[in-house]
């Protein structure tokens, strides 16, 4: 897909029988290129925005409700704006929306009544962050122009998630949708709550593979490893009392310590530690323009998750293993929450055509299934279109 604003505005107006000109708003989805689940221990992360992006045609109307159609799952919802406050979730996807509105109500902002639609390019369960993208799109379609500083947004944003939508996730998905730079990948300091932009080298290209496996299982294992990763950091403590966050936790301390935390908690803290390491080289190697160096950061990130974190699958390991084969490919890992979705590649432009050929039938002829691929360029985060 690629939306033109024209097309939108015509499926609006189709959908809801209205002659309104809606706004047209966007916010892209992410591809996180290394730190993954630091972002809740305050650690670092490194995603870039990409040009896939949910958008929001919004129009005031007078049926005095919050109205919202997705074209993806072909379903209206509409809600009086009067019970926006109070409303309680109620586990469709029209819940990021709602928690939204309410999370802006609670900021003091009105919600007038009125009609969205929504489209998205992100694909859902891909590990892209279908669900920021959605939710920071919405964000500032309700917001229509109403001044709200950015750090607030992706706060926002994450609040809805975590305590409407029900998913404890970080700050690094919103963060992405709302300070994402064309041509730049942000570094996140999750604990300053600041960032730095990081050109990467020209000479490469970020393919994301999709596994097609959905990380159903998400949930409730990402809820298990913040609560391991809390038991990780009470262990510590007992050594350090300053220690807050895993993020105030040095590899190398750790390496001495480690035998006093018990041992699940102890791999999910090495995981988290050891990758948030991980993002200051690859800003250093990105720089320095070392892709090897790069490849070589990727790999070990994925083994980390394989092993200490165990969030990874036999079909991302499967395509982490087989990509990294492929000559011109420098490096391989799976992003995002786990469990399944997409891995992220570093491939040299020469290679790609053969990369994407020759992992596509490896992995069909393993699976049965046809990974899709994604070009991903850095892009700007949310606004108008
Ligand atoms: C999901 C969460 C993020 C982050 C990643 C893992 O995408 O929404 O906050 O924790 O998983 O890095």
């Amino acid at each position: 897909m690629a939306f033109v604003p024209g097309e939108i505005v015509e499926r609006f107006r189709k959908q809801f029988q209205s002659a309104e000109t809606p706004l047209v708003y966007r916010a892209p989805g992410r591809v996180n290129l290394i730190g993954e689940h630091t972002d809740y221990n305050l650690g670092f992360v490194f995603p870039i925005a990409l040009d896939m992006a949910c958008y929001v045609a919004i129009a005031p109307a007078s049926h005095g409700q919050l109205r919202v159609y997705s074209h993806d799952f072909d379903k209206e919802s509409s809600l009086p704006v009067a019970d926006i406050a109070t409303v309680k979730p109620t586990r469709q996807w029209s819940d990021y929306i709602f928690g939204v509105a309410q999370e802006l109500t609670k900021e003091g902002f009105s919600i007038p009544p009125g009609d969205m639609y929504v489209v998205s390019e992100v694909p859902v369960g891909s590990g892209l962050s279908s669900s920021a993208a959605l939710e920071i799109s919405a964000a500032v379609a309700l917001l229509g122009g109403r001044a709200f500083p950015k750090i607030e947004l992706a706060k926002l944003g994450q609040r809805a998630e975590s305590q409407f939508v029900g998913m404890p996730c970080g700050i690094m998905d919103q963060y992405a949708a709302v300070f994402g730079h064309a041509g730049a990948a942000l570094k996140i300091d999750c604990r300053s709550l600041g960032h730095e932009y990081v050109e990467l080298p020209s000479n490469v290209r970020i393919i994301a593979a999709n596994s097609l496996v959905k990380h159903e299982l998400g949930t409730s294992a990402y809820r298990e490893r913040v609560a391991e990763c809390r038991q990780a950091v009470a262990a510590l403590r007992e050594i350090d009392p300053k220690i807050e966050s895993l993020r105030d936790v040095a590899l190398d301390f750790f390496e001495r310590v480690q035998d006093s935390v018990p041992l699940v908690p102890r791999r999910r803290a090495r995981h988290v530690i050891s990758d948030t390491q991980r993002v200051v080289d690859l800003a250093t190697a990105a720089r320095a323009r070392d892709l090897p160096e790069m490849g070589r950061l990727f790999v070990a990130s994925h083994r980390s998750m394989q092993y200490d974190y165990e969030i990874s699958c036999a079909e991302i390991d499967f395509l982490v293993d087989a990509a990294i084969q492929i000559p011109g490919v420098y490096g391989s890992r799976m992003t995002g929450g786990g469990f399944g979705g997409c891995t992220v590649n570093l491939v040299a432009p020469e290679a790609v055509d053969t990369f994407r050929q020759q992992l596509r039938a490896a992995y069909h002829e393993r699976y049965q299934k046809t990974p899709a691929f994604y070009d991903c360029k850095p892009a700007e985060g949310a606004g108008l279109l």
